[in-house]
């Protein structure tokens, strides 16, 4: 069956919910971001390869099905931070973990990452997951996502392929659609080294595995 045009009008809200997610719809949006999205935060989480004492991040959570699974891979003593810029996602996580929240195991940030409330070198790892179409500069983003990870931490931010998604007529609206170079000498620039893991599927799909880059040591003679 041929398929029906979407309205401009439902593609430009949608466009908008998926970049913040609020009211009655950004419920709703939660709900299907944490279903569309659940192989490609499975894998970032995975990526991570924790052994459960870490301190971690969520790092645009939306609908928090991160944040569930980085508690569950953390329960040997570590800490999950969620960030994110939608107040309402905020108060849905809230909601959903508000015994790990009392206990001190998630801690919830209403903020962007280009304004991290989490100290230097505080994590040993943190997932992004289809937010960086939303952020305007990414060096400065990219600066303080290098500036929380401790020196043997570890990122993964996870893209859709950039080709795939010229293709869904959705991005026409608030999304920036960027190459992966482009991605990846941005994280580069901002003094994080990149090992690039392309997901193959129904949605080709790009984990950027990020390692705080290490600046040699200058010796005096
Ligand atoms: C398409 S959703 C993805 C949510 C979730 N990570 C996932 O993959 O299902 C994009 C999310 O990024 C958040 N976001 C937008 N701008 C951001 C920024 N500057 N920093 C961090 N998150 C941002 C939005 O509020 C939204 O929840």
């Amino acid at each position: 069956m041929p398929r029906l045009p979407v309205p401009d009008v439902l593609l430009r809200t949608l466009g908008r919910q998926l970049g913040g997610p609020s009211g009655p719809l950004g419920s709703l949006v939660a709900l299907i971001m944490n279903k569309g999205n659940g192989p490609a935060i499975t894998a970032a989480v995975d990526a991570l390869e924790l052994t459960g004492s870490e301190e971690v991040a969520d790092i645009g959570f939306g609908g928090g099905l991160g944040l569930g699974l980085l508690l569950d891979q953390t329960r040997d003593g570590g800490r999950v931070h969620g960030v994110e810029p939608s107040l309402d996602m905020v108060k849905r996580a809230h909601k959903a973990h508000h015994e790990e929240v009392a206990a001190g195991r998630l801690e919830l940030h209403e903020a962007g990452m280009e304004s991290l409330p989490i100290a230097d070198g505080a994590l040993d790892g943190w997932i992004s997951v289809n937010t960086v179409y939303f952020v305007e500069d990414l060096h400065p983003a990219f600066v303080e996502l290098r500036r929380v990870l401790a020196p043997a931490g570890r990122g993964v931010l996870g893209i859709a392929d950039p080709e795939w998604m010229a293709q869904q007529a959705i991005t026409t609206y608030n999304f920036t659609v960027r190459p992966v170079g482009d991605v990846v000498s941005a994280l580069t620039a901002a003094g994080l080294s990149v090992e690039q893991r392309t997901l193959t599927g129904s949605r080709p799909y790009h984990l950027l595995v990020c390692r705080p880059e290490v600046i040699p040591e200058v010796t005096r003679e």
